[in-house]
């Protein structure tokens, strides 16, 4: 498939990432103080990688994959050179990093890779295994940022000039590796001179479009306006959204995507009027052993997430709040789900299961 060249314009953004392995130790942006502060979390062991990923520091379906598997090192570090324990740690450490968030199956899919390293050195030593996770850890960031620009130039021939494009919680670069995903293809087809505006909905309770997305937006000076989740259908029918682009954080094998709540809502807008909602992700996110979207587990939060704001209450201390982190889109309403290999259309059991066998 050809593509248009966007603008090879690269800034020290195209570079940036928001996990960095520095000095024999991972260090992760802590997400949750953004945007009135950048500060670095040091992670020497597996509890901080966990907690890390448990209270959102690190999040978006592909940077928790690059994290788990840095997390993966972190953990067996300090174990010293006898071989006696590896496999009772690894254990440990996967279990622990697993158990962190269910539903972004880019974890499982890193950690899986983990295990097969550890299979393959085990008789070569301690040394030998952690060596091997740290250089496919490396590898897995690396991919990462290259997929997503890979997406980010397969994406932009969708749009044409002065397109409207609206997106949903951040699947940035603080999202991935680097780059990011909708907001990669977002970049690359703004360098193309093809996006007008960004419309960024708030994506309640945790604010990642107004927190994350914009503050991405800002840095790259590409024009967008913040509204509420609510304000979707009122956009869209006033004609002021051209397009609707996504991340993903599982991808069912008959194109069923979950992601973050309220996406299914946009995707029920979008086909109400008409609008093309796409999905932006690597193959990583789709996961060959879900059938369908009613097989991909949706994790539940602290209600407290609903019930207070900034650490004040906004419902009377009895009200409890039913906090779905996910909720799942079904494919008949997605036009399309770009990835590294290309732009998969309907049937998307045929187009994925295509661009699966070929990967
Ligand atoms: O709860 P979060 O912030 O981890 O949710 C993130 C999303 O839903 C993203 O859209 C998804 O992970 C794709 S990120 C490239």
């Amino acid at each position: 498939m050809s593509h248009t060249t966007p603008s090879d314009a690269t800034s020290e953004l195209d570079t940036f990432s928001p996990i960095a392995w520095r000095d024999g130790t991972l260090h992760l942006l802590d997400q949750t103080l953004l945007p009135e502060e950048e500060r670095w979390i040091e992670c020497r062991d597996v509890a901080t990688v966990a907690d890390a990923i448990r209270r959102l520091a690190v999040r978006g379906a592909p940077a928790i994959g690059v994290t788990a598997a840095y997390g993966l090192v972190v953990g067996l570090d300090g174990l010293g050179e006898s071989a006696d324990g590896l496999e009772t740690r690894f254990d440990d450490v996967y279990r622990r990093l697993l158990e962190t968030r269910p539903t972004a199956v880019n974890l499982r899919w890193a950690l899986d890779q983990g295990r097969e390293i550890l299979e393959r050195h085990r008789s070569d030593g301690i040394r030998a295994v952690r060596d091997a996770l740290l250089e496919r850890a490396q590898a897995i960031h690396q991919h990462d940022m290259v997929a997503n620009r890979r997406m980010g130039d397969f994406g932009a021939d969708l749009f044409t000039p002065g397109d409207r494009v609206l997106t949903h919680c951040n699947a940035g670069a603080l999202a991935t590796g680097g780059y990011g995903t909708a907001v990669g293809v977002i970049t690359s087809a703004y360098r193309a001179g093809r996006v007008g505006q960004v419309w960024v909905d708030e994506t309640r309770p945790l604010l990642q479009g107004a927190r994350l997305t914009a503050w991405e937006l800002s840095r790259q000076d590409i024009p967008h306006r913040l509204v509420t989740d609510s304000s979707v259908g009122a956009l869209m029918s006033r004609r002021l959204v051209d397009r609707v682009v996504v991340g993903a954080d599982r991808i069912a094998m008959n194109g069923d995507v979950a992601n973050k709540i309220g996406t299914y809502t946009v995707a029920v807008l979008a086909a109400r009027h008409g609008v093309p909602f796409y999905v932006a992700a690597p193959l990583s996110t789709i996961d060959p052993r879900t059938p369908t979207g009613d097989e991909i587990p949706i994790e539940e939060r602290d209600s407290q997430e609903i019930t207070s704001f900034a650490g004040s209450a906004v419902a009377p201390d009895s009200t409890l709040g039913q906090n779905f982190a996910f909720d799942v889109t079904p494919h008949e309403l997605v036009s399309a789900i770009i990835t590294e290999v290309g732009v998969l259309g309907p049937p998307f059991e045929v187009s994925i299961d295509q661009a699966m066998s070929n990967a």
